[in-house]
């Protein structure tokens, strides 16, 4: 089903691709980010379990400019990992970015499919093992259509990493919107709406919300495209936690995660005992709602899920075989940040949480290179004199604190070497 809305939609995205873009900044840096990052995929989708050897054949649907296709064809090329990304979007715009991007990186891991994944039903693509859908689920006519267009093309034992606009931490979006449709009806060209915008942007009055909002800076930050995405969207919805929730256990969809999970746990927020038992008398949605809307500063929801029943066996963190891995920081790092208290803060969108670690956290953590097992790790602390009780009730404290922030998580078990004709197509 497609409207009026949905046909400016994609004459936006045609005049701006999502997000700006250029090319030739891949030579300096690599963008990473949630969902779409390979550890986590292994990690909060396949539970840590899914051989690193099996071929992973991801979807990444409305891919836009690319970020999301590049940071896991860049990583599963530079871990050797078999399968294909694929690029999947209405935007010919966007697929001239993303490929211009993927070519300057030379990753060949990559197919290109510009269409509607609304049309993914009956298509001749799939199934996938991991399907990506970030900021776009919340531009469609229906949502759930959405996600039942991507559940066609899953495979059974596969997950899906979503994002979605948070109602809260977009405060301020809305009312702008509503303001901006009055000087320039959607029914104008991008351009010329972009033009109003712009202007609006340079008088935009100190009291107004967005001003406020400092989880938000697609205005500030994203170029034109951003700004358009932001403020002259022809279609935007955000979700509240028991929205989006109810909208994935409609489609028989099970979270693995919240990303990050400390956002969603009021208890760092209210220290005060009372409130503290009362907090526990909550069921873990209201407890989640609860965070979101203290904070304040949650713009966009992360979830990996599953279908409800194929969860997977989560590898176990406390086991000799699991093999921890810092994600986009190293045990080293982590250790500079704690305080004398053995405690961490964490800064997440403004927010200061304090993460208290187990006071061997900087023994540990420089020993947590994605290689070592955790019975290795234990070994060679047995070998400095600290007892496997000691270390277990460390590894205890210290994995989940450090994992609730997505820090660190387990790797893939590496798996039989597939054979040469399972190995990556790619286009
Ligand atoms: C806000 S952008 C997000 C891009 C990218 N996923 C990211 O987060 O950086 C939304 C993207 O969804 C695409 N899109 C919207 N409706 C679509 C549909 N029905 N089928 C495929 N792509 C669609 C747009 O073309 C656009 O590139």
């Amino acid at each position: 089903m497609t409207d009026h809305a949905d046909a400016r939609l994609q004459a936006q995205y045609e005049a701006y691709p999502y997000p700006q873009r250029d090319p030739r900044d891949e030579a300096k840096r690599l963008i990473t980010g949630s969902p779409g990052h390979l550890l986590e995929v292994d990690h909060w989708v396949f539970g840590a379990s899914r051989p690193a050897s099996r071929p992973l054949r991801a979807l990444i649907a409305g891919g836009g400019s690319g970020d999301a296709t590049i940071i896991l064809a860049q990583q599963m090329a530079k871990a050797g990992r078999s399968g294909s990304v694929t690029w999947l979007d209405r935007s010919s715009a966007a697929l001239k970015v993303a490929q211009s991007r993927a070519a300057a990186r030379g990753l060949t891991n990559i197919v290109w499919e510009q269409r509607s994944l609304l049309d993914l039903p009956g298509s001749d693509l799939g199934p996938f093992d991991y399907i990506d859908c970030c900021g776009v689920l919340h531009h469609l006519p229906d949502p759930a259509e959405g996600l039942r267009a991507l559940l066609s093309v899953l495979a059974p034992g596969g997950g899906l990493g979503l994002m979605v606009y948070a109602r809260y931490g977009r405060t301020g979006v809305y009312m702008l919107q509503d303001g901006l449709r009055l000087l320039t009806p959607p029914d104008q060209e991008p351009e010329a709406r972009l033009d109003v915008a712009r202007r609006v942007m340079k008088h935009l009055p100190e009291t107004a919300w967005l001003r406020a909002n400092r989880s938000v800076t697609d205005h500030l930050k994203g170029g034109d495209a951003g700004l358009y995405d932001l403020l002259l969207n022809p279609r935007d919805r955000a979700f509240d936690v028991p929205e989006l929730s109810d909208l994935l256990a409609g489609e028989g969809l099970s979270v693995t995660c919240w990303v990050e999970p400390l956002r969603y746990d009021p208890v760092p927020l209210l220290p005060d005992p009372r409130l503290r038992a009362r907090i526990a008398t909550l069921a873990p949605i209201e407890r989640m709602t609860l965070a979101e809307t203290l904070a304040g500063n949650i713009a966009s929801h992360i979830v990996y899920c599953t279908r409800a029943g194929e969860a997977p066996v989560r590898a176990d963190p406390f086991g000799p075989d699991a093999v921890p891995v810092c994600r986009e920081t190293t045990g080293e790092d982590i250790v500079k940040g704690i305080q004398a208290n053995n405690t961490m803060f964490v800064i997440l969108d403004g927010l200061r949480v304090p993460l208290p670690l187990s006071p061997m956290a900087p023994t540990i953590l420089p020993l947590v290179d994605g290689k070592r097992t955790v019975g290795e790790i234990g070994a060679i602390l047995a070998s400095r004199g600290i007892g496997a009780e000691a270390f277990e009730r460390a590894w205890r404290a210290l994995f989940p604190a450090l994992e609730s922030i997505n820090r660190l998580l387990l790797a893939a078990p590496v798996g039989v070497v597939a054979p040469a004709s399972a190995q990556p197509t790619g286009a």
